[in-house]
């Protein structure tokens, strides 16, 4: 039913509604989105000759708690490339979002932020409290506040959290907690300073899909089968994670399917039931967005020399589904451009409108009555947390957030401050520069572990120093 008054609603739209700009002007939860656009000579003409988007305009609200912890003077390059990871090609009404979530092209391609084919994605779905969600860089949640705010050419949901632009493959598995897989590039060498070439073609590669082992056992295997292997045997086997040129989301990932990895040889997708395997290796986290594609978490290492799958299933075996019913939904609601685009331009007939100008009280009563259910489901919603946005330009900020939040000294925030502001300056080779020469500084044994329990958030450990602690202490 619902789907029904939205086409009804959209084909409306087209007589009725105003241009994105004005929309923006008269919308008083979004003056702070329509001052940066407004600032920007480049997001003004971008937006007003936006058609078929989705634009994700985060509320005064959301700008208000994302701005403190950036950096005072944000650069307008800066800004506009934030917002341009707002704009969504294709229009996504509400309803269009379900449990199986849609990677969406967002306007962000600048490779400056994104090398992602096609403009970086967010990821668009129903999350577990039933409402829809967008998911983008370090999984950071933002809700939509009010839904379906229509414009000639598109429609505007207005999030509750400013997005986070995807950052690269270092930055994430610090801050999303990868302590094994860390542990596991440690035990490798991989983070040695002759293996850079490796590791940047590995997870700079454009469009790459990274599979990142990450459980006690998988550091304990890799040690077991490391430990005889030659720098080229262990390169392989590093290789054998990553599939570049290859975009492989959750939804992307079908039973059967080979993808050829940067090693050579292929890795084989199995679908049980609700679980997705790589080879043997159970995917157990999907879908964190890097600046350059995508990273999933796995519970085993992968290698080309036992390309074995997942075990039979035991009991009743139940088919693969790789393709629910909600993306059959999305296809039938997307308005075809012939049939509305034209029309909102030509004008249309008359006795068309005199039907529409009786439909239209009709849609008030119905809009009014949705939006009276939306109030009622959106008090029991669960606030997404923003822990904070990072980025080659918000580095120091983050840091400092970090000690704030960690209680350390003034000095001991220096250093962090200044090794933070490399870790996320853009340049991954100096990110990885500063990676690579800790591992030699030496440290303790097993703090790495404590320390990241300790204050259970993503932490500058890398740079700091203590990585070669990992290895030993990972279980700790
Ligand atoms: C911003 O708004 C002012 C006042 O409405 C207008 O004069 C100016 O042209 C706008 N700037 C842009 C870039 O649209
Ligand atoms: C890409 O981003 C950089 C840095 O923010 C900026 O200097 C450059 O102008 C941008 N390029 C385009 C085409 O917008
Ligand atoms: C994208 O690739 C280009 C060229 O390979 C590189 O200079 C740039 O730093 C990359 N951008 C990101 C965000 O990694
Ligand atoms: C490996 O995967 C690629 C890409 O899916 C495919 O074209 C090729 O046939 C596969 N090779 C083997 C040996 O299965
Ligand atoms: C798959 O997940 C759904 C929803 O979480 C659950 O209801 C179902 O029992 C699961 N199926 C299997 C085979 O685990
Ligand atoms: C290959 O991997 C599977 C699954 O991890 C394991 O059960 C099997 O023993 C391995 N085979 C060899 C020869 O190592
Ligand atoms: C709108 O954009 C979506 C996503 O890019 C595309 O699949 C669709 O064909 C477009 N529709 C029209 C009418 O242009």
């Amino acid at each position: 039913m619902e789907l029904l008054f939205f086409c009804l609603l959209l084909f409306i739209s087209c007589v009725w509604s105003q241009a994105l700009l004005s929309v923006l002007q008269n919308h008083f939860e979004l003056s702070a989105f329509n001052s940066y656009v407004n600032g920007s000579q480049k997001l003004t003409n971008l937006l007003s000759s936006a058609d078929n988007v989705t634009l994700l305009a985060p509320s005064n609200a959301a700008f208000k708690s994302w701005l403190p912890n950036q950096a005072p003077n944000l650069a307008e390059d800066q800004i506009e490339a934030l917002l341009t990871y707002h704009i969504v090609h294709g229009v996504f009404p509400s309803v269009t979002f379900s449990s199986q979530p849609q990677f969406s092209k967002t306007f962000l391609n600048n490779i400056t932020y994104a090398n992602v084919t096609g403009g970086q994605r967010a990821e668009l779905l129903t999350g577990s409290s039933g409402n829809p969600e967008i998911v983008s860089g370090n999984k950071i949640v933002s809700g939509i506040s009010t839904t379906d705010v229509l414009f000639t050419g598109g429609l505007i949901q207005i999030i509750d959290t400013v997005l986070t632009i995807p950052l690269n493959f270092v930055i994430l598995i610090t801050q999303a907690n990868f302590r094994y897989f860390v542990a596991i590039l440690n035990a490798g060498g991989y983070l040695s300073p002759n293996d850079t070439p490796l590791v940047s073609n590995a997870i700079y590669a454009p469009s790459n899909t990274i599979f990142a082992p990450n459980t006690q056992a998988a550091v304990d295997s890799f040690n077991s089968i490391s430990a005889t292997m030659s720098q080229e045997q262990l390169a392989e086997i590093f290789n054998y994670h990553t599939v570049p040129g290859f975009l492989g989301y959750s939804t992307q990932l079908k039973h059967g399917m080979q993808l050829r990895t940067l090693q050579g040889t292929n890795l084989t997708i199995t679908i049980q039931g609700n679980n997705t395997f790589v080879n043997s290796a159970r995917i157990m986290t999907y879908d964190y967005l890097v600046c350059n594609g995508v990273v999933h978490m796995i519970d085993s290492v992968l290698n080309p020399s036992n390309t074995t799958g997942p075990p039979p299933p035991t009991g009743a075996q139940t088919p693969p589904a790789t393709t629910s019913s909600s993306t059959t939904l999305y296809i039938s609601i997307q308005p075809p451009k012939s049939g509305w685009t034209p029309a909102s331009k030509a004008g249309v007939g008359i006795g068309v409108v005199l039907i529409a100008v009786a439909l239209v009280r009709a849609m008030y009563f119905l809009l009014m009555w949705m939006r009276r259910r939306q109030l009622v489901g959106g008090e029991k919603r669960q606030k997404s947390k923003v822990v904070w946005n990072v980025g080659p330009v918000w580095g120091r900020k983050v840091t400092k957030q970090m000690g704030r939040e960690r209680g350390v000294s003034p000095q001991e925030l220096d250093a962090e401050q200044k090794s933070g502001m490399d870790m996320a300056s853009p340049g991954v080779s100096e990110a990885l520069t500063m990676t690579m020469g800790s591992r030699y500084e030496g440290s303790t044994v097993g703090s790495w572990g404590g320390e990241l329990e300790g204050s259970g958030g993503p932490k500058m450990v890398i740079v700091r120093g203590h990585i070669s602690g990992v290895a030993g202490g990972g279980g700790s």
